[in-house]
């Protein structure tokens, strides 16, 4: 099986603010994120990246999707290079967060539209897919409302279309049912089991043990920025039980 997406020993240090310094309660003016982090992720199936805060799921993440060059390494989408070929990967790739701002003063009707030229889709394409998402996610009895009168739920299912406007092969979701009601996280887990049977491919980060066990295929656990566990749940299964037992052995080597 040939993987769709190769991340090839990427390493990504951060220069730090003096404010991030504080915040951080460091006195090194340098953090090292990422530190020679290679996975391999597969069409039809879901990857998750899990691990702790600070572990460097969302530096993978934003480099895998573009928004930032690894230092160091490379990932190739398709075989085309994210360091080299940047526009190319952008093309097959919906990349979702919930730090993602939505402009206040538009309404979710008005986005879609936006980003959907953004995409080059055509009018036609534009009506269909809208009709497909916006019943999916129960958006159309807000999507006249502007975004600032929107409840955080309902921008997250805005954000949420918008990302996956021009219905990309490859889906990158940082943390996705984070900050979500229990009923609009399942519609996601739910829309998600279902892309991945679509054929599509698809990495999540998360530090929620039951989410992975819910819809992940392969796990690769994150911890001080090295991955340091990659495998197929079945095996993980098989050989540890639970995803729990097997990350906290993990950690305590790992912090030993
Ligand atoms: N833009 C940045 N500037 C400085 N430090 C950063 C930046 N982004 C991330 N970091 C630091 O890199 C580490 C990994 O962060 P991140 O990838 O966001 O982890 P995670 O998503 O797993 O919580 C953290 O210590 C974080 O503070
Ligand atoms: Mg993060």
């Amino acid at each position: 099986m040939e993987a769709k997406i190769r991340v090839e020993n990427i390493f990504k240090t951060f220069t730090l603010s003096k404010k991030q310094m504080k915040i951080n309660k460091t006195d090194e003016k340098r953090k090292v994120a990422v530190k020679n982090l290679s996975f391999n992720a597969y069409a039809g199936e879901i990857y998750g990246l899990l691990g702790p805060n600070g572990a460097g799921k969302t530096t993978t993440l934003r480099c895998i999707s573009t928004l930032i060059k690894p230092d160091k390494g490379d990932i190739f989408v398709n075989g085309f290079s994210a360091v080299n070929q940047a526009n190319s990967v952008r093309k097959s790739i919906g990349f979702l967060t919930s730090e993602l701002k939505l402009e206040e003063f538009f309404t979710p009707n008005y986005m879609f539209d936006f980003f959907a030229k953004l995409h080059g889709l055509t009018p036609e394409v534009t009506k269909q897919r809208k009709i497909e998402l916006f019943t999916k996610f129960g958006i159309d009895s807000f999507k006249e409302v502007k975004i600032s009168d929107l409840s955080s739920g309902m921008r997250q299912k805005v954000q949420l279309v918008i990302s996956i406007v021009h219905d990309p092969e490859i889906i990158i979701f940082d943390e996705p049912t984070n900050g979500l009601d229990i009923i609009t996280g399942k519609i996601v887990t739910d829309f998600l089991i279902e892309l991945k049977e679509r054929g599509k491919t698809i990495i999540v980060s998360t530090h929620i043990f039951s989410l992975v066990e819910k819809i992940c295929d392969r796990v690769g656990i994150i911890i001080d920025g090295k991955l340091i566990y990659d495998e197929l749940l079945e095996k993980v299964h098989e050989s540890h039980g639970h995803i729990e037992e097997l990350f906290f052995d993990l950690a305590e080597v790992s912090a030993s």
